[in-house]
């Protein structure tokens, strides 16, 4: 879908000096399905025009504003196509894995906007593990997709067309927009991105990930110099952003992660050593790592790490439970050694990072400022083209990601 470069089409298609909506009045085209009819039908009309023939280019009188849109959409952004994934069938269990056959890809029209709202083209896409818990039907923190409703996801991109004063053309934006080419919004939960950031940036550092380690970090983790610190899945978006923070509190971090390349990665960032968790004792491996006990932990996984990670906590320690990657897709498992937390006076304490709405432009701030100095480092795992998310979101939960896994758009 050619989305670029199609300004000029308004200018080629006024030869007689009318504009666009004096031409989009006068002539009314309907039932046009494919954004080729539309290309075909404006061609016919440029004819008509340039012959002076305006009787043949106005037969059909303008009474339909639909059309009006797709004209339009067509000549400002340069399709009339919204391509979306909705759900097309629940996975078979909460613990079965988001299977292709389960996502429908829809060919639509670009959604019209009403006085307030802006059109925002989305050129990237976050997936996240909370996506999967939204299919199952069952209460979570993010409200169930219905079958047939678009699949909810965090996008970022830029305002196509706009009826709402904060958010001219051009903004660069990031907001729950889903599965799909185009999202109409009135500005609810819709960030702007810094100019100077990459696009991306809005859904990584300056976005979820960075929310998240920001606000479990500062909140609840509450860091001090010459603590020690042991982060899960310390490679991950989030993790990997968890570790340069704790570390640049002053702590010394502990990673855990799911192979040696990653484990080499984390230490990379800033980590004193990262423990290969598919090859390696756990406990006997904190034991010698941890010798003073372990201050801070930031969980991203849950189930037995996280019942080992309570036999080495110290007095005081503070947990917190970031997410539980464990869990998300198997069946509940208890956790044995919690009587730890009460021996260590320690805390667990879980959060969701969107409750701190309010509170973004601080996060923002102070990741912006770091990136800027260079302080924050992050890989990035990009699957190319809308068409191949399906595929993509269980890489999370198998560890073939690496680094934040997001969908480029565009
Ligand atoms: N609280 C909030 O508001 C909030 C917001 C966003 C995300 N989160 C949480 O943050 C965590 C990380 O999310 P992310 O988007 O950054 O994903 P991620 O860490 O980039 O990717 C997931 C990684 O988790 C590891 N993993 C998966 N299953 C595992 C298992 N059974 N045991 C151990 N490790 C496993 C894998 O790495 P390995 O190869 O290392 O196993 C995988 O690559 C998740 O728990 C998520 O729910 C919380």
């Amino acid at each position: 879908m050619a989305a670029k470069g199609r300004r000029n089409e308004i200018h080629k298609i006024q030869p007689n000096g009318l504009t666009v909506s004096e031409l989009c009045i006068g002539t009314g085209i309907f039932g046009m399905q494919t954004d080729e009819d539309l290309k075909a039908k404006l061609d016919e009309l440029k004819n008509d025009y340039r012959k002076g023939d305006a009787t043949a280019a106005s037969r059909n009188s303008f009474s339909n504003f639909t059309f009006f849109w797709r004209l339009f959409a067509m000549a400002i952004i340069g399709s009339t196509v919204n391509r979306r994934f909705v759900l097309a069938k629940r996975p078979e269990s909460p613990t079965s894995p988001a299977s292709r056959d389960l996502f429908e890809l829809q060919s639509v029209d670009v959604p019209e906007l009403a006085d307030g709202e802006f059109l925002v083209e989305s050129h990237w896409m976050s997936l996240d593990p909370w996506i999967r818990g939204t299919m199952n039907g069952n209460r979570s923190y993010q409200a169930s997709v219905e079958l047939g409703d678009v699949m909810r996801a965090l996008c970022a991109g830029r305002v196509v067309v706009s009826r709402n004063a904060a958010f001219p053309v051009g903004t660069p934006v990031s907001g729950m927009l889903g599965w799909q080419d185009y999202a109409v919004t009135d500005g609810t939960l819709i960030r702007k991105i810094p100019e100077n950031a990459p696009l991306e940036l809005g859904l990584n550092l300056l976005g979820i990930n960075g929310q998240t380690a920001w606000f479990g970090i500062n909140d609840i983790g509450k860091p001090k110099a010459g603590e020690t610190a042991v982060v899960t899945a310390a490679a991950g978006g989030v993790g990997s952003i968890a570790v340069q923070l704790l570390k640049a509190a002053g702590c010394r971090v502990i990673g855990l992660a799911g192979d040696d390349e990653k484990c080499e990665w984390v230490k990379s960032i800033g980590a004193a050593d990262c423990i290969n968790y598919k090859t390696t004792d756990i406990g006997k491996a904190l034991s010698v790592l941890c010798p003073d006990r372990v201050d801070v932990v930031f969980d991203n996984v849950g189930g037995a790490m996280l019942d080992e990670l309570l036999l080495h906590l110290n007095t005081n320690a503070r947990i917190v439970l970031s997410g539980a990657l464990s869990r998300y897709n198997a069946k509940p498992e208890p956790l044995t050694n919690w009587l730890q937390l009460h021996i260590n006076r320690a805390t667990m304490k879980g959060y969701i990072f969107l409750d701190h709405f309010d509170r973004f432009d601080e996060a923002d701030t102070d990741m912006m400022r770091r990136w800027e100095r260079g302080e924050l480092l992050y890989r990035e795992h990009i699957i190319d083209g809308l068409e191949n998310a399906p595929d993509a979101l269980s890489k999370l939960f198998d560890g073939s990601n690496r680094g934040k896994l997001l969908v480029k758009i565009r």
